[in-house]
């Protein structure tokens, strides 16, 4: 089994600025932290955008800062609140779309680019007919192997009005396609939801940092609760995907009990 780190939403602010109230480089670096610390053995790890808050070079220069000595290899994604010329100012690589393929032993992760430049509503995304081929491309190679999708929007919505109206705007386009891989998974809502939809098994990951409230009348798009910071942990088994999700903001257990007996084990 091979694990793989996922974080989203980690939303790096410059210095001194937080989001309601909370510093978005201290959560993901505590997060990281803890995240090297329980799973040293993880192959890689994926941030699946929203890497920054504006997306300013002086964002994405703090987060490259915070990875410097991680020892993992680390796979950035984009999201709405990014920008990709401050991205690829300090990152580098190639221009245009941030999207790539992993394997690990039987399984392909296809991380796809859903930010769309021109939104109309600045955060919704889109899957124009260039990532769509590159798509149907990487699935067609992947045919008989066990395929991930991972994207920092989701293609349907989930129930909260403000940030269905934010999602992937074609994302029955990607649905559409849900019989050539086997697991999407998400960012962009702030919260642990999971579901199957259109014959599609998907997960969204919660933020290390602010979350979205449960709340299925909510037509705000930036509505943020203070609940614990989260990754995510794929772990790619011989048959499929398992995926755990991890709060690391609550407080450590100095003892594993026994929940049956109610004594240490
Ligand atoms: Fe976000």
């Amino acid at each position: 089994m091979d694990k793989i780190l996922v974080f989203t939403d980690i939303h790096i602010t410059k210095p001194g600025q937080t989001i309601i109230g909370l510093d978005p480089a201290a959560r993901f670096a505590q997060g990281l932290a803890h995240a090297l610390h329980h799973h040293a053995d993880a192959k890689a790890i994926i941030i699946t955008g929203d890497l920054t808050h504006y997306g300013s070079r002086t964002e994405y220069r703090r987060l490259k800062d915070i990875l410097a000595d991680c020892p993992l290899p680390v796979h950035l994604m984009l999201g709405n609140h990014d920008r990709r010329a401050g991205f690829h100012e300090v990152f580098g690589g190639p221009e245009g779309f941030v999207q790539f393929r992993l394997d690990f032993g039987e399984h392909t992760l296809l991380c796809l680019d859903t930010k769309d430049d021109d939104a109309p509503d600045h955060h919704s995304g889109y899957l124009c007919a260039t990532r769509l081929t590159w798509l149907d491309q990487q699935i067609k190679e992947a045919k008989g192997r066990i395929v991930t999708v991972l994207c920092h929007h989701p293609p349907h919505d989930v129930g909260f009005p403000g940030m269905d109206s934010i999602k992937i705007r074609n994302g029955r386009a990607l649905l559409a396609r849900g019989n050539g891989f086997d697991q999407l998974i998400c960012g962009h809502v702030h919260r642990t939801i999971m579901g199957h939809i259109d014959g599609l098994s998907f997960a969204m990951l919660k933020s290390p940092c602010h979350q979205a409230p449960l709340d299925f009348d909510d037509t705000e798009t930036a509505s943020s609760i203070d609940e614990p910071g989260a990754y995510g942990v794929l772990c790619l088994m011989p048959k499929g995907v398992v995926v755990h999700t991890e709060d690391f903001t609550l407080p450590d257990q100095a003892t594993i009990l026994d929940g049956a007996s109610g004594t240490s084990s």
